[in-house]
């Protein structure tokens, strides 16, 4: 393989450039010509690819975002879509993609190889962390400590004025965020899509609290919860407890997307990147890179987009237990 493109596409996740970084850098170092598409998808199809060298990628390995932009593309989902991203490849000669990105990234990938056979190896970029084959995606570290920043604030004040908040993170399908932030700021109950958490349970451990004298609550919602959004769960309660409950909600919303990533994000994001470079380079096709007990793993866009990644439900267990 002579010519390589990388791009970053779906919803943005710190440690993005960390990963575009090691891609470059790695292909440089194997004397691969080594290109950047801008905005995912978007760009393969209006032709916005640059070529790029090792210094393209100085002083990025500590931003958040991505360099090459991102988005979600439409057009690609369509046969029109993706016959244009190919002329606009040859025109520039690449031979293989390393897309980083998340499910719907790696459907297109898919689509793409059985559609005209450019062959590409994934990368995880999401703070969603809900892709099989990788114990962690890029961005949910730092996603995860953004979320914990915000709930640590927000029992001071809540315990200053004896009141229970609602928090809501990220996680359109997956409570990961959910639980690692609710564990590790102390929630007296977190909920994730995952697993149904029924309303009247949600209300005997904000009870058996308030029995205990416990003046302040946290919950933790995931997005995707299926008992709604935070605000509605809030009011459900509201209706049947005590209408004089001081109740408050706040919802984190996009702040768990940027910022800078943490030690941890850069490091996972480097081993991906590279090892997805070089996975292409040495004939991986339509697979993601990930990192399973430590080791660099290879698994197949249809196993990543097809099987769940289950929430431990020994976490969630342990959340009731610990805030007895
Ligand atoms: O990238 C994952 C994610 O942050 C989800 O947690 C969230 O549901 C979604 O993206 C939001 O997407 P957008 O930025 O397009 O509104």
């Amino acid at each position: 393989m002579k010519r390589i493109a990388v791009f970053t596409s779906g919803g943005d996740a710190p440690g993005m450039n960390a990963c575009i970084r090691a891609v470059v850098r790695g292909a440089v170092y194997h004397g691969i010509e080594v290109f950047g598409i801008r905005r995912g998808y978007n760009g393969m199809i209006s032709g916005d690819i640059f070529q790029m060298t090792s210094h393209s990628v100085s002083n990025i390995v500590q931003r958040g975002g991505t360099i090459l932009k991102s988005a979600r593309s439409k057009e690609f989902m369509t046969p029109e879509g993706r016959a244009k991203a190919y002329e606009q490849l040859k025109k520039f000669d690449i031979e293989g993609l390393v897309a980083i990105g998340g499910n719907g990234t790696f459907t297109g990938a898919t689509l793409f190889f059985d559609e005209f056979g450019i062959p590409t190896v994934g990368a995880p970029g999401t703070i969603d962390n809900d892709l099989y084959g990788t114990d962690y995606t890029i961005g949910f570290d730092t996603a995860v400590n953004t979320a914990l920043e915000a709930i640590d604030k927000i029992r001071d004040t809540a315990d200053s004025h004896d009141r229970i908040f609602f928090i809501e993170v990220m996680g359109r399908d997956s409570g990961y965020i959910a639980i690692q932030s609710g564990i590790a700021g102390g929630a007296e109950m977190v909920m994730v899509p995952e697993v149904l958490t029924p309303i009247p349970e949600v209300i005997e451990i904000l009870k058996s609290g308030w029995s205990r004298q416990k003046s302040s609550s946290i919950v933790v919602i995931a997005e995707g919860e299926e008992a709604g959004n935070a605000s509605d769960i809030a009011e459900k309660i509201r209706q049947q407890v005590q209408p004089d409950i001081d109740m408050r909600v706040t919802t984190l919303g996009h702040i768990q997307r940027g910022g800078v990533p943490t030690a941890y994000d850069r490091i996972l994001a480097s081993r991906l990147g590279l090892g997805a470079m070089e996975g292409l380079m040495n004939g991986e096709q339509n697979v993601m890179a990930g990192i399973v007990n430590n080791e660099l793993v290879y698994t197949p866009f249809r196993d990543t987009i097809r099987l769940p990644k289950p929430i431990s439900e020994d976490l969630l267990r342990m959340v009731k237990i610990l805030s007895v």
